[in-house]
């Protein structure tokens, strides 16, 4: 497994190097949830094909009170992961090599982002936006691996490659779960043990409430669950169109039932399906 630093190199290893080419963009702090990705990345790229992830804490997708300076960083066991899932080129540039000093151009959709936690996290999409098309341009990727934990964000990525016709395929991978239901995610690590303990109430509450059949219904009751957590406060949980993120008027299209909660220092973000009832 290759680690490299510079753009530059790792552009000219991307062009030397066998496809289809998969990517798999994460901020590090890896766990079995991006563990999942790399995997699913490696069956794709079969024998002939290479696996670049990238790790990098992108600034510009962090909100001023946001926790960039706390995000963890831990670079040996990132690579150690990356290593054992599958992994053929890990890209890992620092913030000055991926936005000059005065860099003033953004990537920006406009729909998708005014809802859920683009209300709560204004100019969070753009960075995300912004950055993973630089990693398209940068490492020219046929196919991305994207999870499903971020499922606005997902759909955001689908729509950006759709509207500027980038030609990477994106791959989505189902959530994955501690055993108790809480979905992995880096920001776990902020929750203290007693929070930990309730954390997996979130993912309860969706489960439980998406089996109701009206979308009122099913968001009236997720949030009476949720706001039942001790030390929860809830950012919003709401029930999608699965595609255009609109809100959910019936059972008849497949949506998503999505939440963001504060608990002690983390932010934590879930989402379970809607499938369509008869
Ligand atoms: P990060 O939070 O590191 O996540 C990287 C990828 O891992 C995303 O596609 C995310 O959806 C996926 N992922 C995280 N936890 C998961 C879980 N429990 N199950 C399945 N997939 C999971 O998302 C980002 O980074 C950034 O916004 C990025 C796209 C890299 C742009 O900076």
């Amino acid at each position: 497994m290759k680690v490299l630093q510079s753009p530059q190199a790792a552009r000219q290893w991307c062009l030397r190097s066998g496809s289809p080419r998969v990517l798999v963009p994460t901020m590090g702090a890896l766990h079995e949830g991006h563990a999942a990705l790399i995997r699913r990345a490696k069956r794709m790229a079969g024998r002939e094909g290479s696996v670049v992830v990238s790790l990098f804490v992108n600034p510009t997708q962090f909100g001023p009170t946001e926790d960039f300076e706390a995000y963890p960083k831990p670079l040996a066991s990132d690579l150690a992961l990356c290593r054992e899932a599958g992994a053929d080129l890990v890209f890992h540039p620092a913030a000055s090599q991926m936005y000059a000093g005065d860099h003033s151009t953004t990537i920006k959709e406009s729909s998708l982002t005014t809802v859920l936690c683009g209300k709560s996290r204004p100019g969070h999409f753009d960075g995300v936006c912004t950055i993973v098309a630089k990693l398209f341009l940068i490492l020219t990727p046929t196919h991305a691996v994207f999870g499903e934990k971020d499922w606005q964000q997902l759909a955001i990525l689908r729509r950006m490659v759709r509207d500027l016709g980038f030609s990477v395929k994106i791959q989505s991978v189902a959530i994955v779960r501690e055993r108790d239901g809480l979905a992995l995610s880096s920001r776990n690590s902020y929750l203290t043990p007693s929070e930990r303990a309730v954390a997996s109430k979130i993912c309860e509450a969706l489960r439980t409430s998406a089996s109701l059949p009206s979308p009122v219904t099913i968001c009236r009751q997720a949030r009476e669950r949720l706001e039942k957590i001790s030390g929860a406060r809830v950012d919003y949980v709401e029930a999608v169109d699965a595609k255009t993120l609109a809100p959910l008027r019936d059972r008849s299209r497949p949506g998503r039932l999505a939440a963001a909660v504060f608990l002690g220092k983390a932010r934590l973000i879930d989402n379970v399906p809607l499938s369509v009832l008869p």
